[in-house]
């Protein structure tokens, strides 16, 4: 097995000393020569990269070299795989996101609604940078990007970079999803076959079958609505926003029980108890900044201060295990099936081609190679051709320097519908994004 020298942009994210201890489990699946970090943010960097450094002395020795930088030749040369997990405008951003919609009555979130279309316009731009900056020093690298939103930065990349080989987004949640159908089963999770599909964030699963070909589906769906439905990753299991945001499944599957929902979809369904339920002092970015950030930084001056680990707990993420068991699928070429976003063309017969739809697929050295999922029922159809639209017209947006483009993409998001919220928020969002979002005329 070649080793392989990755790079993570993004190096700084609260995401990095999840991924490092994902990466030291699977070594052997995916036994890396070098780890480079790239931040733009030299100092938030540099405290994540010392605590790794001396993680990386214990538990992984024969690693040949770890380096950060804030340097892209320096970062992207001579590289076999680049991880992005960017943030543009920072915590700082996702909360000002989160705020503004909400001031309209209107469901603040990271990467649905208008936060997530605000979020979107500060991401295309660097993403298409890096994605340039990447090849440019690394022309045959592979790119396995999760910067959200998942879907907008997909539908940009796409028409960006149409022949480009070696780029795949990927998202963690169907997988953390998973992760709770395993418990609730007593399975073990790699041993569950998942039929899903949809966009980012978007999506359903038809089945959940195990290893044997024995369908769980209705078990999973009776226990659901039995008993609820909690989040069993370490990462997110003790979380109440996210405990509360898994109960939310249970709600969805007694007014629609045909198929199994993907947690996002609860800021579409249901976008009026939402809004309803969030404080504008304490939305998801401000429980991050005193949650998992503060948990981070501490983690990472106790590890700095002892020069070891011996003071502090580390675990292993479902949302790092999933990129690098995903990353190892596509330079091995071992064919295991994931659930990544890709190009429609016919995946689901009955939406556009031009979508970027997620679905599992084989991940092989030439690229995912998805399962055909057919047609889909007239609900879901409507549903995601709805928001496929808007993401459209989000990148529309984007590379039209469009203010028409967005305020139609915020009137066909099922979180804004109103022409005059629509503007309100948007005529907001473009104050606070100056010098991010490109000049909408
Ligand atoms: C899941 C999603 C990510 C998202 C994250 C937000 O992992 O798949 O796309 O960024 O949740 O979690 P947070 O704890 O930051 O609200
Ligand atoms: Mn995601």
């Amino acid at each position: 097995m070649k080793k392989q020298n990755l790079v993570i942009v993004g190096g700084g994210s609260t995401y990095t000393i999840g991924m490092i201890m994902s990466l030291i489990a699977e070594k052997k699946n995916f036994p890396l020569n070098s780890i480079t970090f790239y931040d733009n943010d030299e100092k938030r960097q540099e405290k994540v990269a010392k605590a790794t450094s001396i993680i990386l002395d214990e538990y992984y020795p024969e690693l040949e070299s770890f380096h950060y930088t804030t340097d892209k030749e320096t970062a992207f040369t001579g590289i076999d795989i680049a991880f992005i997990q960017i943030r543009t405008g920072g915590l700082q951003m996702r909360e000002m996101d989160e705020q503004i919609p909400l001031k309209y009555g209107v469901v603040g979130q990271e990467t649905c609604g208008p936060g997530g279309m605000a979020y979107g316009l500060r991401s295309i731009r660097d993403m298409i940078e890096l994605v340039y900056d990447i090849k440019k020093y690394s022309k045959d690298a592979w790119i396995l990007n999760y910067t959200n939103p998942a879907a907008i930065v997909a539908e940009a990349l796409k028409r960006e970079f149409p022949q480009v080989p070696k780029l795949i987004n990927i998202c963690d949640m169907p997988i953390a999803i998973m992760h709770s159908f395993a418990t609730m089963l007593n399975k073990n999770i790699w041993d569950l076959v998942p039929s899903y599909f949809g966009l980012n964030h978007f999506g359903w699963f038809t089945k959940i079958e195990d290893s044997e070909g024995n369908d769980l589906t209705q078990i999973i769906k009776d226990t659901i609505m039995g008993e609820g439905f909690v989040p069993t990753d370490q990462e997110i299991a003790n979380d109440q926003s996210w405990q509360q945001t898994f109960e939310q499944a249970r709600k969805m599957l007694i007014d629609f029980p045909e198929f199994l929902p993907n947690t996002y979809l609860q800021y579409y369904l249901y976008p009026d108890d939402l809004a309803k339920k969030e404080s504008l002092t304490n939305t998801r970015a401000r429980q991050v900044i005193n949650g998992r950030e503060k948990r981070i930084t501490e983690l990472c001056n106790q590890i700095i201060q002892d020069k070891s680990t011996k003071n502090v707990e580390l675990h292993v993420d479902i949302h790092g295990v999933y990129m690098v068991k995903a990353a190892a699928s596509l330079v091995y070429n071992l064919k295991q099936t994931y659930i990544v976003m890709v190009e429609n063309n016919g995946i689901i017969s009955n939406i556009p081609d031009d979508a970027m739809v997620e679905v599992p697929a084989l991940l092989t050295a030439s690229g995912p190679k998805p399962f055909s999922v057919g047609k889909v029922p007239t609900f879901y159809k409507g549903l995601i051709e709805n928001q496929f639209a808007y993401e459209k017209l989000v990148a529309d947006a984007y590379f039209e320097n469009s203010y028409t483009k967005a305020l139609q993409a915020l009137t066909l998001n099922r979180m804004v519908v109103h022409v005059p919220t629509a503007k309100a928020i948007l005529d907001d969002l473009i104050k606070a994004n100056k010098g991010y979002w490109p000049e909408l005329q």
